[in-house]
């Protein structure tokens, strides 16, 4: 059996024994020891190996998979293996399967082939977690568990079938208590939509034009409802049979369903990190971007998740899956430059994470993923990133534990918002994650270390400085919490834009008490149309016309209002390009003593306690207070 130090901080990597000859199960696992991982998360799809007939169990290869990495001295993530049902199970439930918008069915033949409303399939999901929670929940070697896999991965949060109707009426019926209430909150006497019945209300979608936003955003609220119950559904059960903690990964700009809700029953939240895949697939990034971070990936774009996946778990988190190497799925899969693996796996240290695994071990020659990288290559031999991971796990062993701590400045993300703006986004150009994001890479810019918030935080602390654009209700709880806190906010554009109905407030926009100011309209801007600013740079995508009594602090060149504020309350009315924003965000930061640098787009930085850790994303060598940093380095040092 091979010691390796029981920290906090940890590797690990994803493995499917069900893959391999046994034969080769016990080098796999003394390897991975020899590497300096300590954690190895097993049978995510497996299912068709664990019951290959209903009611028909075969844990012999289970029970010896989880004994062998156990000898090594791994710990076990057992991974439910909801996401794939096997084919018999459509036999079983035939209309278990998601619907897409065009009312298309997702069919079996690849993974998450089901519809979350289908409760038929949640009671056999129920079922097989208690088999598992019932067979391994004392097992010694099994130290976590993974609830299904990447809610919301290739678009399932959204099902139009007939279990979803079904749900959704039952839904509406118990929120409204009467249709003349949904007809109200709703605003159905437009277009003759008034509703005499629950019975008579269809899901959203394949109507002739626009369905009413109400009806869409209580569709998108029940949908995330329903991811909700569905994990809690395994939660509940493995409870009765483990204490270990409960994990879930969740994806990079992912944002169908709520998961601050669903990691509230959950012990840890954890992450799929792809830096290059979703460089290539997930980034608003022109051409020379993507060109000169083709190999490292986006400076901010794994912070940005590191930071958002920390609240939800609410401090505990990891990344479940981190890139080794190219994988198969983004439209162009480049290998990462020498290093990276290593810095992405920093990174995420430096901003809390606790345990870090690599996907996957070794590389399948076959099926769908048969171009993703692993830590081994098909035969065996070592791939490029199982050097950097052993190279991670010495220097983990050098380095003191360093405590995330808690940033000067948060800002705060939310859901509702993305699903209110993706379905009235008025301008093509309008998303929410994209607004909240060139929010979070000014701040970066600036060398901040960042928290980030749900609007739900009823307390929002000592920060300094909170931001909250795009927000688009603020809830009573919010409200009162915004009254309480001593620091400076700035929320906008688009913040308190509509009530949680999906109307504009009665006092107008943007409804914050003690601001004088009113939103009076707003225009949507095409690409290269923006209002330029007096102080430099400009708004683009969105801008809004202000009324208001409030001291301007930016105008635009033609002389409106473009920031106003009352003492430590500002509004913004529109969004900056990273000029403005850098001016802006520098501004408010001396008002609070909070000290900024000027950071190039390849250096990052991340306090982390009394530690300062340094990343270079660029390819060449930076000199950077002092110290020379090789491309793809990190450096820390003693604050
Ligand atoms: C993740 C998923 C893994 C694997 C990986 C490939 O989204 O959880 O099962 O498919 O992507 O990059």
């Amino acid at each position: 059996m091979v010691e390796t130090p029981d920290k906090i901080r940890a590797l690990g990597v994803c493995y499917y024994p069900e893959h391999w000859p046994r034969a080769l199960w016990a080098k796999d696992a003394v390897l991975m020891a020899q590497t300096g991982l300590q954690w190895v998360r097993i049978g995510e799809f497996a299912w068709s190996r664990i019951e290959p007939k209903p009611g028909e169990f075969d844990w012999a290869w289970m029970d010896e998979a989880i004994q062998t990495l156990g000898c090594a001295g791994l710990k076990v993530i057992i991974g439910t293996p909801t996401a794939t049902p096997p084919r018999w199970m459509l036999d079983k439930h035939p209309d278990m399967l998601g619907v897409d918008a065009s009312g298309n069915l997702r069919k079996f033949g690849s993974r998450r082939h089901y519809c979350f409303s289908h409760l038929g399939y949640r009671h056999e999901c129920a079922r097989i977690v208690q088999k598992l929670g019932e067979r391994y929940g004392k097992n010694p070697h099994v130290a976590a568990w993974q609830t299904d896999n990447e809610y919301g991965c290739h678009d399932t949060v959204l099902s139009y079938s007939r279990s979803a109707l079904r749900g959704f009426r039952d839904w509406l019926a118990q929120r409204y208590q009467s249709p003349e209430a949904l007809n109200k909150a709703w605003g159905n006497v437009f277009w003759s939509m008034e509703y005499g019945e629950f019975d008579e209300i269809d899901l959203p979608n394949l109507t002739v034009t626009q369905p009413n936003p109400a009806h869409v955003l209580d569709f998108m609220r029940y949908s995330s409802e329903q991811v909700v119950a569905f994990n809690r559904v395994q939660t509940d059960i493995l409870r009765q049979f483990t204490d270990k903690p409960l994990i879930h990964n969740y994806m990079g700009r992912t944002v169908e369903f709520d998961h601050f809700a669903v990691g509230a029953d959950l012990d840890i939240a954890s992450w799929d990190s792809y830096p290059l895949g979703f460089l290539e697939d997930r980034s608003d990034e022109g051409e020379n971007w993507k060109q000169r971070f083709m190999r490292q990936g986006d400076p901010d774009f794994q912070a940005f998740h590191h930071d958002l996946y920390r609240r939800v778990g609410s401090g505990r988190w990891w990344v479940m899956e981190q890139q080794p190497g190219p994988v198969n799925w983004a439209p162009f899969n480049p290998a990462p430059l020498l290093g990276m693996v290593r810095l992405w796996t920093w990174e995420a240290f430096a901003h809390g994470a606790e345990t870090v695994c690599y996907f996957r071990w070794r590389q399948a020659p076959y099926a769908q993923e048969q171009m993703h990288a692993g830590l081994l290559r098909p035969d065996s031999e070592p791939a490029p990133a199982l050097g950097e991971a052993a190279q991670v796990a010495r220097e983990l062993a050098e380095l003191p534990e360093t405590a995330c701590g808690r940033a000067d400045v948060a800002l705060v993300f939310d859901y509702q918002s993305a699903w209110g703006w993706s379905i009235q986004p008025q301008g093509k150009s309008f998303d929410y994650f994209a607004l909240v994001f060139d929010f979070y890479r000014a701040l970066r810019r600036l060398g901040l270390s960042i928290d980030i918030l749900s609007p739900d935080d009823a307390n929002l602390g000592d920060y300094k400085l909170v931001l909250m654009p795009g927000l688009m209700s603020l809830s009573a709880g919010l409200k009162k919490a915004m009254a309480a806190f001593g620091g400076t906010i700035l929320s906008g554009p688009r913040t308190g834009a509509k009530v949680g109905t999906m109307q504009i407030p009665p006092a107008l926009p943007p409804d914050i008490s003690g601001l004088d100011c009113r939103v009076e309209y707003v225009e949507s801007l095409r690409p290269g149309a923006e209002v330029s600013l007096a102080g430099g740079g400009a708004f683009i995508h969105w801008a809004e016309k202000l009324e208001t009594s409030l001291k301007p602090l930016e105008l635009t060149s033609g002389g409106a209002p473009a920031l106003v504020g009352d003492g430590d309350r500002f509004y913004l009315a529109g969004w900056p390009d990273q000029i403005a924003l850098n001016r802006m965000l520098k501004n408010l930061c001396n008002q609070e003593n909070v000290a900024t640098l000027d950071l190039p787009d390849h250096i990052r930085v991340r306090n982390s306690g009394p530690v300062r850790f340094v990343f270079n994303y660029g390819a060449e060598p930076v000199s950077f207070e002092g110290t020379e940093i090789p491309p793809a380095g990190v450096h820390w040092h003693r604050r």
